[in-house]
């Protein structure tokens, strides 16, 4: 039994890492779906354009300057609001969002 365990576990080890999964960033970004007032109306299907326009992603003087603070300012929202996303479907976002509107070198 432990040696069964061993074994998967030198298995697993031995795989690469996955890397973040934009398409699936994608759809979660289009799924949320958040209750909330946001500046005094209520909202049952708020979501991340809800306060940012995709043009807010684009402009010159982004908070976000890099992937790690890319990564940052996602989890960020994520917690404030609630969404409820796990670390690696944030990442999935982020990866989205980099392909879609930052474009940032990724590091490895
Ligand atoms: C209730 C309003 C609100 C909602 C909804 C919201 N955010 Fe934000 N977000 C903020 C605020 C406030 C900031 C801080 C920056 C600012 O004030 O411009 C911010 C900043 C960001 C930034 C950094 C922007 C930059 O300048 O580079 C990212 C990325 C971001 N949010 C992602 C998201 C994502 C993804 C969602 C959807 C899950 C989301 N936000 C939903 C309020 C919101």
């Amino acid at each position: 039994m432990v040696k069964k365990l061993l074994v998967a576990a030198a298995f697993c080890s031995a795989l690469p890492v996955m890397a973040a999964d934009p398409d699936n960033g994608q759809e979660l970004f289009h799924e949320v779906e958040l209750e909330r007032v946001i500046r005094g109306v209520e909202y049952t299907d708020a979501n991340c354009y809800t306060c940012h326009e995709a043009s807010y992603f684009k402009r010159q003087d982004r908070a976000a300057t890099t992937w790690p603070k890319l990564k940052a300012w996602i989890e960020g929202c994520n917690t404030n609001l609630d969404v409820g996303w796990f670390p690696d479907e944030a990442e999935d976002v982020a990866a989205y969002m980099n392909r879609e509107f930052y474009k940032f070198p990724v590091a490895e």
